[in-house]
């Protein structure tokens, strides 16, 4: 048996019996509740953080995600087999390092790869024989052969024989109450068939389905393609509602009727635009590895038009209602119903709120929200003349106040009634409201 040979066997051996360590480098919304999937199923993790507050807190069983259960926090930190540092000298310590750390775009739109340079690199340092690197932040193809293969084997040690490498995009669906982190399918591909040996059986360990291919740069795509369809489609409704309101057809009504078709239609909805961390920025990811190959990629480029232009629609459509009432936008009071990207949850990253509430500003509106899930707008690079604020309670008082409402985010707990009977003017961006009502304009 060759050497490399006795070295899989051996971790796999680990794996298979649960005895190997995870490591999970970036404790966020996708490699916390990975944590706990494994703990869950009898693994110990160590898992590694630039942040202490992160750490101190799961030392303390306490959650920082609001849509994480807890419990299941508490339950992982009295197991004993979860520890959580930020002494990165201890990447020695575990069998398998999944590293789910940022991929956000610079300033210039390009992929910011610093996080997973950065993470590469202190695994180098302490890298061993016999361990598996899997990456599964999300990123172009060939992030993970060339990039961090190559970081990985200044080391001296080589791929493939001395150390595995793999890709395993994330799926996480923040708040989705039927798929979790461990029972959507996953996809695993490794940069030689070792790799994906060894990365196919740990995540076989916690995840209901693994599904393998031929190589990481393909798993890579996998998961580009998934949030580029989403991207595209997204635009492609926004656009349609923007034509069918010049024609005063009304776009849900047109989605609820082409929706009963029991095949080839698949219903994406309008909206203020797109958000959170990972649709609006993914698709540039595939975008400027295109460059290298001098291909272009005009349909995320165009969904990047529609889609960013879908606050400025919003904002038009309220100064349009305001003057329909002889008001003007500037000096006018507006709250904003919903900051975070999307219904149910507690993330504000890249939310259009933030978008429409920088063109209000530009407009002279004095502006507030409400936001159940989010008490404090926390200060975002992009929008840097934005002051922090804080959610108003929703009352009669609070509408009543306010010279128009706009409904960024149609959380399921607010009390839309309540909206309806307080409030002077509704933009509803997410079809709240169905019925033609004269307070409400749909954006
Ligand atoms: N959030 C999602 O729903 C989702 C879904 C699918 C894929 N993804 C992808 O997963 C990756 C991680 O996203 P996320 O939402 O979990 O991000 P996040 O910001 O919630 O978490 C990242 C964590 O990494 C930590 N961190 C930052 N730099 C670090 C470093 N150098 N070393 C160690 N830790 C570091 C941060 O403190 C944070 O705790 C991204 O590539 C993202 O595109 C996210």
């Amino acid at each position: 048996m060759s050497e490399t040979q006795t070295v899989v066997d051996g971790l796999l051996g680990k794996i298979t019996s649960q005895g190997a360590l995870v490591g999970i480098i970036g404790l966020g919304y996708v490699g916390l509740p990975l944590a706990l999937a494994f703990i869950e199923k009898g693994f110990r993790v160590l898992g590694f953080d630039v942040d202490p507050s992160k750490v101190e807190a799961l030392a303390a069983g306490e959650s920082y995600i609001k849509h994480l259960d807890p419990a299941r926090v508490l339950a992982a930190a009295k197991t004993g087999r979860f520890l959580a540092t930020t002494d990165f000298g201890r990447l020695d310590e575990p069998d398998a390092i999944l590293i789910c750390v940022p991929t956000p775009l610079t300033p210039q739109r390009q992929p910011d790869m610093s996080y997973v340079e950065g993470s590469a690199e202190k695994i180098r340092e302490r890298l061993r024989k016999g361990q598996l690197v899997v990456l599964e932040s999300t990123t172009y193809p060939g992030t993970t052969d060339e990039l961090v293969c190559g970081i990985l084997e200044k080391s001296g040690l080589r791929s493939g024989k001395d150390f595995f490498l793999a890709f395993s995009p994330e799926r996480e669906d923040p708040g989705n109450r039927d798929y979790g982190t461990t029972t959507i399918p996953k996809v695993v591909g490794g940069v030689d068939a070792h790799s994906l040996t060894l990365a196919k059986a740990l995540y076989d360990q916690a995840i209901a389905r693994t599904i393998p291919v031929s190589s990481a740069r393909a798993a890579e795509a996998a998961k580009l393609t998934e949030n580029i369809f989403r991207a595209v489609n997204i635009a492609l409704v926004n656009e349609l509602k923007v034509v069918y309101d010049r024609m005063g057809i009304d776009v849900w009504e047109v989605l609820d009727a082409a929706s009963t078709k029991p095949f080839g239609f698949m219903r994406f909805n309008p909206g203020p635009g797109w958000g959170g961390h990972c649709i609006p920025l993914d698709p540039f990811y595939l975008s400027w590895k295109a460059r290298e190959y001098g291909a272009s990629t005009a349909f995320i480029e165009l969904a990047g038009e529609v889609n960013v232009e879908m606050p400025h629609y919003v904002v038009n459509k309220l100064q349009l209602a305001l003057n329909e009432r002889g008001k003007p936008i500037k000096g006018m009071k507006v709250l904003v119903l919903g900051v975070a990207y999307k219904k149910d949850i507690d993330d504000p990253r890249e939310s259009p709120a933030f978008e429409v509430f920088e063109l209000l500003r530009q407009l002279g509106a004095s502006l507030s929200y409400h936001d159940p899930h989010i008490p404090r707008t926390p200060s975002m690079r992009s929008w840097p003349h934005l002051q922090p604020m804080e959610s108003l309670p929703l009352t009669p008082e609070t509408l009543a106040a306010h010279d128009a409402v706009v409904i960024v985010t149609d959380h399921s707990v607010v009390d839309y009634g309540l909206v309806l009977e307080h409030a002077s003017l509704i933009v509803d961006t997410r079809g709240v409201f169905r019925q033609v009502n004269p307070k409400v304009v749909k954006a």
